[in-house]
């Protein structure tokens, strides 16, 4: 018996947060998203692309990898957020390819190249850095390295191509979507998959008919999410912390934070914090949720002044839980205008309903500005 409660205390003890959030989520910190996973594979067997597009913070990256590394086939990661031109999107782009493939296999097949990269290993990154002369032509190195992609694919290990924040396209180089978009056109043997946030450029990028990129892939929309998924994931994790409370309280998290996945776990992280190491258990997830809002306060002050008074009004009007294109205060075209520029800026988010994308900050504005 005393034994035993030992090692209960122990384990106790050595337990690690659960919860993560902020960057990629895998393995035991992956939850559900089984369809999603299914129907992306089923577009990487096809000769199609896919298009991913969701609110910030949903889990499009998470979700990426998590499909390319179960797939098995070899797969090349670059965030265009890292990219600062065309010629060095092509670096970044040969710099992956050396990652993934031995320099015996890929030295033959660049014998097209028209300048030659110079190729140095990198002791502070272990890795290995590309570079070019400065004064070759950008538009030709890029046609190269994405040359090279194609010939690197075959067909029994078909090449994965992930670029993840897609939407910096726009902000990289003046045509550098069209460009693009001309040579990944005629390749053949290897998928795409394009993903970013739905306040920024995506949407225009897949949906304007005049883009480049318009009907480019399969085009995916990723929800939140699902409420009873979540809810074991939670429950299950806060037992050992909260062993009578943990029902009630992931069914309170969740309530908070509307099954979004960064919130939810920023919320659940700081619930079991709270549990474990101050041994509160009563109120707990109001006492997070003051926790964390009252860290961001000041974010959240600097932020409010900036909105314009109508920006306010339909903020306030979504944390009494109304709706602003019903309200006899303002005209609905008004409304709708400034729905529209919220969610641009990711301030307002739509799932079933319009929302405040941060529940902190609905939280604070409810405590501050109602
Ligand atoms: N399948 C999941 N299970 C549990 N939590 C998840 C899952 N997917 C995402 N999350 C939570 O959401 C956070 C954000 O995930 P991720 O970075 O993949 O989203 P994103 O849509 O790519 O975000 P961004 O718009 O910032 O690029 C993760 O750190 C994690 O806390
Ligand atoms: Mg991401």
């Amino acid at each position: 018996m005393y034994l035993c409660e030992k090692f209960r205390n122990e384990k106790f003890r050595n337990m690690k947060n659960p919860f993560k959030f902020g960057t990629i989520v895998e393995d035991e910190f992956f939850t559900d998203r089984t369809n999603e996973l299914q129907y992306i594979q089923r577009v990487m067997d096809s000769e199609n692309h896919l298009v991913l597009i969701s609110p910030r913070r949903f889990g499009k990256s998470s979700l990426v990898v998590k499909v390319a590394k179960q797939m098995g086939r070899p797969y090349l990661f670059l965030n265009l957020q890292k990219v600062i031109s065309t010629q060095d999107l092509a670096a970044k782009l040969l710099k992956e390819v050396f990652k993934l493939y031995t320099w015996e296999k890929v030295k033959h097949l660049m014998s097209h190249f028209h300048f030659v990269p110079t190729i140095s290993a990198n002791p502070l990154t272990n890795g290995i850095d590309v570079s070019f002369q400065p004064s070759s032509d950008s538009n030709v190195l890029l046609e190269d390295a994405m040359a090279l992609i194609e010939k690197v694919s075959i067909p029994e290990r078909r090449l994965m191509v992930i670029l993840d924040e897609f939407q910096e396209i726009m902000q990289i180089d003046k045509g550098l979507d069209k460009q693009l978009r001309a040579i990944m056109q005629m390749q053949k043997g290897l998928n795409y998959i394009l993903l970013g946030s739905q306040e920024s450029m995506m949407t225009e990028i897949f949906e304007r008919k005049k883009s480049p990129f318009y009907h480019f892939g399969t085009l995916m929309y990723l929800n939140k999410i699902p409420y009873q998924d979540f809810y074991d994931y939670l429950y299950e994790r806060l037992s050992p912390v909260l062993p009578k409370e943990s029902e009630a309280v992931s069914n309170e998290i969740l309530a908070l934070t509307n099954c979004h996945p960064y919130y939810t776990q920023q919320l659940a992280s700081q619930v079991w914090e709270l549990a474990k190491y101050e041994d509160i258990r009563e109120g707990v997830v109001n006492e997070a949720v003051k926790r964390i809002t009252d860290n961001h306060d000041l974010d959240f002050e600097r932020l409010w002044v900036k909105f314009n008074r109508m920006d306010k009004q339909i903020l306030q009007i979504l944390c009494r839980g109304g709706n602003p294109l019903q309200n006899r205060g303002v005209a609905t075209s008004t409304a709708f205008s400034a729905i529209k520029r919220l969610m641009k800026m990711g301030y307002v988010i739509r799932s079933e309903k319009y929302e405040v994308e941060d529940p902190f900050f609905k939280h604070w504005i409810i405590d501050k500005q109602l």
